[in-house]
């Protein structure tokens, strides 16, 4: 495995893999890296020639408030689960390679960055659009992938590529969870014993509400009252959102008659979680 910090590097290695016909697959992370990334680059390396992931702690999509010092790292530990997955290139840049002095260029998706997790952290997916395009220029992948847990996320990215003709595809994959349900994140890391424990009422609110659904209910305001009543019984949780939108517009459906997203955001003490399950037909 190549380890490069450079983007000319990368970029010239990824020119010189298009012109021999190879194909190229993109996993974009910020480390810290744990089974749900691994799926990611497991489909990378089924799917694609030449397995590109980046690991750069992105700074312009945390808030002023929010957790970039401690953000957890550890690129040595990472370094060798991406050896270990047969990665070819592990890209790292340092902030200044992504963002050099004067750097001012940044990318808009105007309504869609103000939903969901754009309410509530606002600038946050001004970032991740801005350092996502980045990627897809330096990496010039045929695919890229990205997990289903950051549904906003992929719905941001999904219209960033549609609007600015990017040639590739995006792959969507499945949430990893642990074996009682709480969705894999690097995040998970900052949960003492206690908030660990309570942070599984996230998928239970989910799951609650997806029984509903599964029993026939298709009113919006039911499922999301559902989704509300339930996080609000767990004492160590406080409530960010619990939504029911559509998984492309991220906007509020009033009935489920197709994919909708029930997506929830709550604190454990300092700690932001979120999580979704996707009810009526698959979105990916
Ligand atoms: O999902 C993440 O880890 C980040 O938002 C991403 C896509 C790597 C951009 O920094």
């Amino acid at each position: 495995m190549k380890v490069l910090a450079a983007a000319a590097g990368v970029q010239a290695l990824a020119l010189g893999t298009r012109a021999a016909g190879r194909s190229i697959g993109l996993v974009p992370t910020m480390g810290a890296l744990h089974e749900g990334h691994l799926g990611l680059v497991r489909a990378a390396r089924r799917d694609t020639d030449l397995v590109v992931v980046s690991l750069f702690v992105n700074p312009t999509q945390f808030g002023l408030r929010e957790d970039l010092a401690r953000y957890p790292r550890d690129f040595e530990g990472d370094r060798r689960k991406l050896q270990d997955e047969g990665v070819d290139v592990l890209w790292a840049p340092p902030t200044e390679e992504v963002y050099p002095a004067g750097y001012q260029t940044y990318i808009r998706v105007e309504e869609l960055e103000t939903r969901l997790d754009g309410a509530s952290r606002p600038g946050h997916f001004r970032g991740v659009a801005t350092v996502v395009a980045k990627l897809f220029h330096v990496v010039l992948p045929h695919r890229a992938y990205f997990g289903q847990k950051d549904a906003a996320q992929v719905a941001v990215i999904r219209r960033m590529v549609r609007d600015l003709n990017f040639p590739l595809e995006l792959v969507v994959c499945p949430i990893v969870r642990e074996p009682d349900g709480l969705a894999l994140s690097s995040r998970n890391a900052y949960l003492g014993p206690e908030d660990r424990q309570a942070a599984t009422i996230l998928y239970r609110s989910l799951q609650a509400a997806q029984a509903r659904y599964d029993q026939g209910e298709r009113s919006a305001a039911a499922l999301r009252l559902i989704l509300f009543e339930t996080i609000a019984s767990e004492p160590r949780a406080r409530l960010d959102y619990a939504e029911v939108v559509d998984p492309d517009s991220l906007l509020p459906v009033d009935q489920v008659s197709s994919a909708t997203l029930l997506a929830v955001a709550a604190w454990l003490g300092a700690t932001r979680l979120i999580d979704n399950v996707v009810v009526g037909k698959p979105v990916v």
